[in-house]
């Protein structure tokens, strides 16, 4: 009989033997600017909890609301029997928000990408994103089986010269994030808008981390960039500055019925828990409301920023609340967060394939 326990080890090894064996953490305690790890209260630095609404009373009471009114979960397809209200209610809220005609959620951020973008492209196709995009993206456009390209980068000169290449296919689709997710900086979205037109491209932007944290009312990049028109598809998630779970599109109607009727990961996969979708609809109305949120978080970042610049960290080209810390090498970076936590502050080290490789 073969011995899988003995071929997946020896894979393990080659991970450990290159400083990249993941192990997880045990974190206790509310998600807030502290956790409690190993009995220990820890600072936390590594949360997408940017605005602090996952411990937020008020979005934890509308859960527990939900809860007691829909029940602990949805049990089936939102297009069986899963679609509750809440839905409905969450997603004119989230269309609102992006001032676009329609949205749908999906269960996470990383099945909306993979769902919109395996609908959307197909053998006759060409998806090209840039070489930072996040896993979700990447996934996405592999599973397509659409021909994929990787632009450097932020490199607009580069995607122009693969979209002038690009006449052979049927469509053309061009995957951007908004807030790049390990660099914290922004992407040349006005640019993209440019291309996109110049070469009749779709122009997807994968609002993940500038939900709720760019723009003066947390609407994302368009918003913070002033753009009113030129994004086909606004992607965003609820699980970052949202602080809770899921992702959505938010776009024109016929974008959101052609997922709807499309997007394998939300046909075939279970609707959210109620409690999600009560602590949602109460995070976009504090997300809306309280500029303060914000004003708050710029000025913690400058402050973050301010100092490890003096200490003469790498913090990239970090324009956001996403500020990296480059080490360069995985072991280093592993050390570097041990000592860290050693210190009291948990933030974990960041490695390849997540990010490059030696940069
Ligand atoms: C840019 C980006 N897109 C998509 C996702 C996936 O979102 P989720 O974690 O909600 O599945 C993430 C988060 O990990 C992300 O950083």
């Amino acid at each position: 009989m073969l011995d899988l326990d003995s071929l997946l080890q020896q894979e393990l090894q080659g991970l450990k033997d290159r400083g990249l064996f993941r192990e997880m953490r045990r974190i206790d305690g509310m998600q807030g600017p502290t956790v409690i790890i190993d009995d220990r209260e820890v600072i936390l630095l590594s949360s997408n909890n940017y605005l602090g609404l996952a411990g937020h009373p008020e979005v934890i009471e509308a859960q527990y609301r939900a809860a007691k009114e829909f029940g602990a979960g949805s049990c089936a397809s939102r297009l069986i029997s899963g679609n509750i209200s809440l839905y409905e209610r969450l997603e004119e809220k989230i269309a609102d928000f992006k001032k676009t005609e329609a949205a749908i959620v999906f269960s996470t951020g990383y099945m909306t990408n993979v769902g919109t973008i395996t609908a959307l492209a197909g053998k006759k196709d060409l998806i090209v994103c840039d070489k930072l995009s996040h896993a979700s993206i990447i996934d996405g456009a592999r599973l397509s089986g659409a021909a994929f390209r990787v632009y450097p980068h932020k490199d607009l000169e580069r995607l122009e010269e693969i979209l002038k290449r690009s006449i052979r296919y049927r469509k053309r689709i061009i995957v951007t994030d908004g807030i790049f997710s390990m660099d914290g900086d922004i992407a040349p979205l006005i640019g993209l808008i440019g291309i996109s037109e110049r070469f009749d491209a779709i122009l997807m932007l994968d609002d993940a981390h500038a939900t709720g944290v760019l723009g003066k009312d947390g609407k994302g990049t368009c918003e913070y960039l002033g753009i009113k028109e030129g994004v086909h598809i606004q992607m965003g998630t609820l699980s970052k500055a949202l602080g809770n779970l899921g992702g959505f599109i938010a776009g024109s109607r016929p974008l959101i019925e052609y997922i709807r009727n499309k997007a394998r990961s939300f046909v075939y996969s279970t609707a959210l828990p109620p409690a999600i979708l009560g602590g949602c609809i109460k995070a976009i109305d504090i997300v809306q409301g309280n500029a303060g949120l914000r004003e708050r978080l710029w000025s913690n970042v400058k402050k973050f920023r301010d100092a490890l610049l003096k200490l003469g960290l790498n913090t990239l080209d970090s324009k956001t609340q996403i500020i990296p810390i480059c080490i360069g090498d995985a072991s280093a970076a592993m050390k570097a967060s041990e000592f860290l936590l050693k210190n009291g502050i948990f933030a974990p080290g960041i490695r390849p394939p997540t990010v490059p490789r030696h940069r």
